[in-house]
């Protein structure tokens, strides 16, 4: 489900693939996307899911591109998720859509997520040191997306490696049948 529209047409445009938006939709609800989904998987086509916290650049078109080109439908989640942010400041400045965010929080977190996931040494080294909680966040909100989107494969950006790297052993430990496939890094002219 894409809620940043505009800054997702910045992407597309950017890469001159306009087109692609004719065929796009926005999808504000779980179920409503269940539904979406299960239609086109009738048709036989795999889902790519291509997790995001919005403020779209080029890195993640180069993942939406990927999913496109290996998928039959590619969902784009825009979704700010407080549960990876230790510092509420960091929350409070990130880039976002408001009102589809909120919306988007109860349906993601209708009670507390108390689930605790562990992955030592991965998520206690580098990152994982300095903020304590921060992939355990990043796990809830990724599991909750598999299970939500059920996609056959889900990409990641390379950039995010430690991520990457746990995400691959949550998958593996939580017997999800789905390919994680991790992209290179694109970045804009200005490094972003
Ligand atoms: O890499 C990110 O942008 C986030 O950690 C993710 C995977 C979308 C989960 O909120």
């Amino acid at each position: 489900y894409v809620a940043n529209i505009s800054l997702f047409c910045r992407v597309f445009a950017n890469d001159q693939n306009i087109n692609q938006l004719t065929k796009m939709k926005v999808i504000h609800t779980i179920k409503d996307l269940q539904a979406e989904l299960t239609a086109l998987r009738a048709q036989g086509k795999k889902v790519g899911l291509v997790p995001t916290m919005g403020a779209l650049h080029a890195g993640h078109a180069s993942l939406v591109k990927r999913s496109v080109s290996e998928n039959g439908v590619t969902v784009v989640s825009v979704f700010v998720n407080p549960t990876q942010f230790k510092d509420k400041n960091d929350l409070a400045k990130y880039p976002r859509t408001l009102d589809a965010d909120c919306r988007l929080l109860e349906e993601m977190y209708p009670q507390p997520d108390t689930r605790e996931f562990s992955y030592a040494p991965l998520d206690t080294v580098m990152e994982g040191a300095f903020r304590p909680g921060h992939f355990n966040g990043v796990c809830q909100i990724v599991s909750k997306l598999f299970d939500a989107v059920q996609p056959d494969r889900a990409y990641f950006g390379e950039k995010d490696f430690q991520q990457l790297a746990i995400i691959r052993e949550m998958v593996r430990q939580m017997d999800y049948k789905l390919e994680i496939v991790g992209c290179p890094i694109v970045r804009e002219e200005d490094g972003l």
